[in-house]
Formats: C-alpha cells, sequence, structure tokens
C-alpha cells in the first residue's frame, strides 16, 4: 500500500512538468464569467490549462500593438467581425483555420483567409413596444425611414461597432448611394440624439421615448432575466421583430476568435478554438449568455426559442470589417451622431 502511493506520487512528479507546460494564453473581451467556465471545462479535458486576461476590446487590441512580436497572448476573444477584422488587418493576427474548424463553423461567418472564426452569432433586429406598434406596420431595415416613424426610433451612436457593421451590411446590399439617402432618412425618424448603450434603447423605448429601439436580442435576454425587476418590466413590454424575412434575413454577427501573430502555443490556441466550437460548447454559450450558436442543430435557451426561429443574413461576415470604414464617413455624412 504505502509502496503504491510512493509509486504513485513519483508518477505524478514525473508527469507534472511536462502537464504545467501545456498552456495557452488567451486575451479576451468577454466578461471572465461568460467565458471561464467554458475553459475550465477545456482544461478538466485537455490538459491544457488557460491563463485568461479580460479587458475591453479596444484596449486589447492596443495591447497587442504595443506588445508587438513580445506578446505573450496565442489567441484573442473578441465581438464583432468589424472588430476581428481590425485585428487583421494591423497585423495581429495569423491564418490557423483546420478542417474541424471549417466544418464546425459556417463558411459566413469566419474570414476568408482563416485569420478569425465566428464562436457565437448575435442578431440585431428591430425590437418595438407591444400595443404601440402593429408588427405588421413593420417590415426591413430599409423601410424604417417611412414618415410614420418620424421622432419614433432610439439607436446608440454611429460610434459603436454594432451599428456601423449595420450600416456595413446595408452598403454590401444595396450600394453606398441608396445607403447614404437611408441613413439621412432614417435618422431623421430618431425620437431623440443618441446616448447609452442598447439596453438604454429598450429601456427608452419602455419609457416611451420611442416606440422602436434597433438593439443585439442578447441585451433583452439580459434583461429578461435580470435580478432587477425594472429591467425586466421594461424588457417585457418590447417583442421582437425579424426585418427582412422576405429578402435576405436580419443582419447578424459574431463573437469570435483570433490565432495571434505571436503565438507560442499555436497548437494548443487550435486546440481551444476548436473546443469553444464544438457542440458541448455551442450549447452552453447559447444557454448562458443569450447569444446564438454559431451553427443550427444546437439547442438554445427558451427565451431565445420564444422569438422564433428567424432567416439569417448570410452576407459574408468579412465584408463587416471592408466595409467599416465607408460605413463610419456615410454615417457621419447622414448626421447619425
Ligand atoms: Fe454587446
Amino acid at each position: 500500500m504505502f509502496k503504491n502511493a510512493i509509486v504513485s506520487l513519483m508518477l505524478l512528479g514525473a508527469a507534472a512538468p511536462t502537464f504545467a507546460s501545456e498552456e495557452v494564453n488567451l486575451y479576451s473581451a468577454r466578461k471572465e464569467k461568460l467565458i471561464k467556465p467554458l475553459l475550465d471545462k477545456f482544461t478538466a479535458e485537455t490538459g491544457v490549462s488557460v491563463n485568461l486576461i479580460t479587458a475591453k476590446a479596444d484596449a486589447l487590441l492596443k495591447r497587442l500593438q504595443v506588445e508587438g512580436k513580445n506578446s505573450p497572448a496565442d489567441l484573442l476573444i473578441t465581438t464583432d467581425a468589424g472588430r476581428l477584422h481590425r485585428a487583421k488587418t494591423a497585423g495581429l493576427t495569423q491564418p490557423a483555420l483546420t478542417e474541424t474548424l471549417k466544418e464546425l463553423v459556417p463558411a459566413s461567418y469566419r474570414d476568408s483567409d482563416g485569420h478569425w472564426v465566428g464562436l457565437s452569432l448575435r442578431a440585431r433586429p428591430i425590437m418595438y413596444v407591444k400595443g404601440k406598434v402593429d408588427p405588421t406596420e413593420l417590415s426591413s431595415y430599409e423601410a424604417l425611414t417611412d414618415a410614420k416613424w418620424k421622432g419614433r426610433i432610439c439607436i446608440r451612436s454611429s460610434s459603436n461597432i454594432y451599428n456601423q457593421s449595420l450600416v456595413a451590411s446595408l452598403i454590401a446590399h444595396d450600394g453606398e448611394k441608396a445607403t447614404e439617402a437611408w441613413a439621412k432618412g432614417f435618422v431623421a425618424n430618431f425620437a431623440r440624439p443618441p446616448k447609452g448603450g442598447d439596453r438604454d434603447q429598450i429601456k427608452g423605448a419602455a419609457s416611451g421615448q420611442c416606440d422602436i429601439a434597433v438593439a443585439n436580442t442578447y441585451y433583452l435576454a439580459g434583461m429578461l432575466t435580470s435580478k432587477d425587476n425594472a429591467q425586466k418590466e421594461a424588457a417585457s413590454k418590447v417583442a421582437v421583430f425579424w426585418p427582412n424575412q422576405s429578402d435576405r434575413g436580419a443582419h447578424v454577427n459574431v463573437s469570435g476568435a483570433s490565432v495571434l501573430a505571436a503565438a507560442k502555443n499555436k497548437a494548443n490556441a487550435i486546440k481551444l478554438l476548436e473546443f469553444l466550437a464544438s457542440d458541448e460548447a455551442q450549447q452552453w454559450y447559447a444557454e448562458v449568455n443569450g447569444e446564438y450558436p454559431i451553427r443550427d442543430g444546437i439547442a438554445v435557451s427558451d427565451t431565445l426559442k420564444s422569438w422564433g426561429e428567424f432567416k439569417k443574413d448570410t452576407l459574408k461576415l468579412d465584408q463587416l470589417g471592408t466595409l467599416n470604414p465607408e460605413a463610419v464617413k456615410l454615417m457621419d455624412r447622414a448626421g447619425w451622431k
């Protein structure tokens, strides 16, 4: 018995050094609670430990630029295809597309050159105040320029990447000229100068400042399941309308990840990417963070189920990045503050 214990200890001792060297350094713009439980699972399954640093997306990009080749980071997780594209064009990332990732992540939701892959989907539909707006009055993002919506729309500022990506998608589909005319008409219908985040637009609608808000669904999901009664009540006053269902589908974006150019643990970074795209991780994501899985056939939460299935825009999302500069300039010309 005693002998066995010594043998076990020796085995543990021998195994420890190799085990410790298996690691991956992750910079994440996702809040720790939205990613850590998955990372723990990954470590338990693979023996690869994850050193996690979380910060705001733009701060992480700056930090990576300052660190350059000496950066300890192997993998970057951030939200919005526009930001993932920024990391790519800044030379911070490298291609890392495996056959497994190709299988798990639909082509629309990853970079054409393999520099980033989407890990969850986020939808940005129209939300309306129940009882004040008849959903049959709504149809598309384009139709929000109609005079009947004058003074009735809440949306955040043009400095926000989600809006820049939405406008980039409109440019991709309708062209720059038509989108500029659209943006002018859209801005003319704003209920108030843009302020606050997506939750504030939903609250604005609930409190009677506007009848329509454009916001990402996970904010609404978060408010509906919030412990804060005021948020819950505000959210219960609005409903989701999926726009453009008779043509291209509702605008979607991703949160995703890039293997970094300076990665010292590239193989482990790819291992983690493949894990995050797996059925197991996708199911967790869809249940906990109110986003949609990156591919069909994965169960979603009851809140997401209650909004029904919808047609998603299949635009290749790297276009949101390439068209971002045009979108920003166009919104500025349209007077979108
Ligand atoms: Fe967000």
